[in-house]
């Protein structure tokens, strides 16, 4: 098939571009590369040794998304761009509603014109809020607690009018849980700019002496140890859960929610463990106050995933430990 990949040139875009090019379809990108580097897609084209169509440009222009479908005959496109920094939403939350918002629109009533009416479409775990864990599907969506999750809670919302008016459409709704880890040849990874606010980026930062310490936000969660449980999944797991849900879309219409994590919560503290096993450095590491707007613990259940994808996350905790050491390794300092 041909799918566009909008923010294909970033973190879990890469991997999910080097999943479907080796499943055998053809990948045009869109991305304006505000938070990503054009090594990354030449990189993807070294791990695959095929090549990538690029339109540099933001989805939030009209003309340009609809001539990047006149150019190509386009049958699902896989819904990436946007900014992601939770703290940063809350200080601007008006260029996130534009970008994540807005930007969506556009690119809606592009595909509208083109009669593309496929999209996959990268939610998050955020939108579930402070809920009864696990979380599943069925479980409600929580109220937002910064305007990042607020942006992903109204895209979902326009996506499912959208289907319920117009039955020709197929949407493929991914909650994502904590996406880490890198890709096996160390070739594409993570790379964020300036300080970085998730726990695995600092981490590594901590590991390159480039910070001294970690800090720990929170020690009185009622959690197993005291410290924030989350569900991490690793980024070639979440990449195959895209072409997982591709074929289901592909085949069907509707509107369709799939939680992606592995089921399985860790602590802060079991990732400071696994991280310094095998990396074998010490992380120095204090707590401090709980961060505003976290959660004591957020995992999900797997099974919908499993029946209706056939998609399960199969890496380990050690694996995506190792493999995010393995690019930094490589990238000590990203794609800079
Ligand atoms: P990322 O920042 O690495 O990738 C996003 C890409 O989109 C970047 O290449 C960026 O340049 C591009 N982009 C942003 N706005 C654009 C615009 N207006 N026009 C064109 N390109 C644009 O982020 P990621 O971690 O790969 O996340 C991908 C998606 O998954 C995002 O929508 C994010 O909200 C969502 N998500 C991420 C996580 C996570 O922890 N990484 C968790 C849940 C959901
Ligand atoms: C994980 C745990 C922190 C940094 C965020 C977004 C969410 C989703 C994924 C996009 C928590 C603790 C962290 C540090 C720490 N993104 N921590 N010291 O907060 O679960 O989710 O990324 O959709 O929307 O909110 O991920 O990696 O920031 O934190 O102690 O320096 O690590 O308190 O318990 P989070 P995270």
């Amino acid at each position: 098939m041909n799918i566009l990949v909008t923010g294909g040139a970033g973190y879990i875009g890469t991997h999910a571009v080097v999943e479907l090019l080796d499943s055998g379809h053809n990948v045009c990108v869109v991305d304006n590369f505000c938070n990503s580097s054009r090594i990354s897609l030449a990189r993807v084209q070294d791990i695959t040794g095929k090549s990538v169509r690029l339109y540099e440009g933001d989805i939030c222009e009209f003309d340009f998304m609809a001539e990047v479908f006149e150019k190509n005959d386009i049958d699902v496109v896989i819904h990436f761009a946007g900014l992601k920094a939770v703290g940063e939403s809350v200080l601007k939350p008006l260029i996130y509603y534009k970008n994540n918002v807005e930007g969506t629109i556009s690119l809606l009533r592009a595909m509208n014109s083109a009669g593309v009416k496929k999209i996959i479409f990268s939610s998050s775990s955020t939108v579930y809020g402070e809920a009864v864990m696990p979380v599943s599907e069925k479980s409600p969506r929580g109220n937002p607690t910064n305007p990042y999750a607020s942006t992903k809670k109204i895209v979902e919302d326009i996506l499912l009018q959208i289907s319920q008016t117009d039955p020709a459409w197929s949407v493929g709704i991914l909650r994502y849980f904590n996406p880490i880890g890198a890709h096996k040849s160390g070739l594409i990874g993570e790379s964020p700019q300036g300080i970085p606010n998730n726990l695995l980026p600092y981490l590594c930062k901590v590991q390159l002496g480039q910070l001294p310490f970690l800090t720990v936000f929170g020690n009185d969660y009622p959690t197993k140890d005291g410290t924030g449980v989350r569900d991490y999944i690793h980024v070639l797991d979440l990449a195959k859960g895209h072409t997982a849900s591709l074929d289901f879309i592909s085949k069907t219409t509707g509107y369709y929610v799939w939680n992606l994590g592995t089921g399985v919560g860790y602590s802060v503290l079991d990732i400071i463990k696994s991280f310094e096993k095998i990396s074998a450095v010490h992380i120095p590491f204090r707590f401090s106050a709980r961060r505003p707007g976290d959660i004591a613990s957020c995992w999900s259940t797997t099974e919908k995933a499993e029946i209706e994808l056939n998609w399960k996350a199969i890496n380990t905790l050690d694996d995506m430990i190792s493999d995010t050491l393995n690019w930094l390794r490589l990238n000590p300092v990203g794609y800079n």
